[in-house]
């Protein structure tokens, strides 16, 4: 891997915290210079003596700009930005570990991401193939998402083709399996699940070099199905919880939603947003991250409305700007108990 950033190094959890920029190597003279002119600073075997200044190295492998991205680009969810930032931090030190010639036993990275709808468990996935990738865990950052349908056959002798195909096609990057708890129907007896199961058990324990599964779904169904499965749950290094957002939280992301899509709330309107949130939050059917991108959808669909029908001449300015009126037009200022409006 080749250097892609320049800077503070490694950080961890999160940015900020950085290390101040030293040289990589600390090498005895003769050895050091050899080292720069081969261009091999981040790579190959180090003398007994070297020290390597974990900051830039980190940079030089590339391994933080993955985890600053997620940082950056994804609102709260600190735990699980904690851990990322663990695992990242372990992958680094197991990489330089070696080139001093010490064995370090393979990771094992399986992990569960349990949570509501619309916490980003699905984002976190694919930012997860990216980095873990980066770090040189896996050979490819690709990540395939399944479900039990894609899994499971309807007859006798489709579901191990079916999970093996699966297998096969993620195999290098990341396996994600939606829901995972559905893959186990304890009322149906003639049910091709467990199979499904049987097989991923035994993947995850002979591949884990090059495949790392991730069962995502809801934290008390996860638990259910754990608890029918511990092989399952024992093969799985990393539970991670997916909390709530708070009404900070999704008008935060509501804000990066609108910029990222080149909108903006008009002065006013920002009081009217975050009293849209907290009501919308605290009704049914309310899925975080995903009702506040819903909710955007509408409020950009009622400034069209607005514009087309007020006529007349237009700015970049008045394309820009969602108003007052394109967000209390909306449903939830109404009716307590509608869902997405
Ligand atoms: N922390 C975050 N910051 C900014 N945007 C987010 C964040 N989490 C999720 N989103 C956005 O919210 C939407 C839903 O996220 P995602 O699909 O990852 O949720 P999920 O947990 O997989 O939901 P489900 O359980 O329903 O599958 C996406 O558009 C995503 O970009
Ligand atoms: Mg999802």
């Amino acid at each position: 891997m080749t250097a892609t950033n320049s800077g503070s190094g490694f950080t961890m959890p999160r940015p900020g915290s950085a290390a101040a920029a030293g040289p990589t190597l600390a090498l005895p003279e003769a050895e050091g210079a050899d080292m720069h002119a081969a261009g091999t600073a981040a790579e190959g075997p180090l003398p007994v003596g070297a020290t390597v200044d974990l900051a830039s190295l980190g940079s030089e492998l590339g391994i933080r700009r993955p985890l600053d991205q997620l940082d950056e680009q994804l609102v709260g969810l600190e735990t699980v930005k904690r851990r990322l930032g663990e695992i990242g931090a372990l992958l680094l030190i197991d990489r330089l570990r070696a080139r001093y010639d010490l064995r370090s036993p393979r990771p094992n990275l399986h992990m569960c991401f349990a949570g509501p709808p619309g916490t980003g468990k699905t984002t976190v996935a694919t930012k997860m193939a990216e980095i873990l990738h980066a770090l040189g865990y896996l050979p490819s950052d690709h990540l395939v998402t399944v479900s039990r349908e894609d899994l499971v056959g309807q007859f006798v002798g489709h579901t191990a083709p079916k999970t093996k195909a699966v297998v096969q096609r993620a195999m290098g990057g990341v396996l994600f399996i939606d829901e995972a708890y559905s893959l186990h129907r304890p009322d149906n007896e003639r049910d091709y699940g467990q199979e499904s199961i049987e097989i991923l058990l035994q993947t995850m324990e002979e591949h884990r070099d090059d495949l790392v599964v991730i069962l995502a779904g809801y934290r008390d169904r996860m638990d259910g199905f754990f608890s029918l499965n511990p092989g399952l749950r024992s093969r799985i290094a990393h539970h991670l919880d997916f909390l709530e957002f708070t009404v900070d939280d999704l008008v935060e992301i509501g804000h990066r939603m609108l910029a990222d899509q080149g909108y903006e709330l008009e002065e006013v309107a920002e009081p009217v947003f975050r009293d849209y949130v907290a009501r919308r939050r605290s009704q049914p059917n309310f899925a975080n991250a995903r009702s506040i991108r819903n909710a955007i959808d509408r409020a950009r669909l009622r400034q069209a409305a607005r514009l087309v029908a007020a006529g007349g001449r237009v700015n970049r300015d008045s394309l820009r700007l969602i108003t007052n009126a394109d967000l209390l037009a909306s449903r939830v200022f109404a009716e307590p108990e509608v869902s997405d409006g």
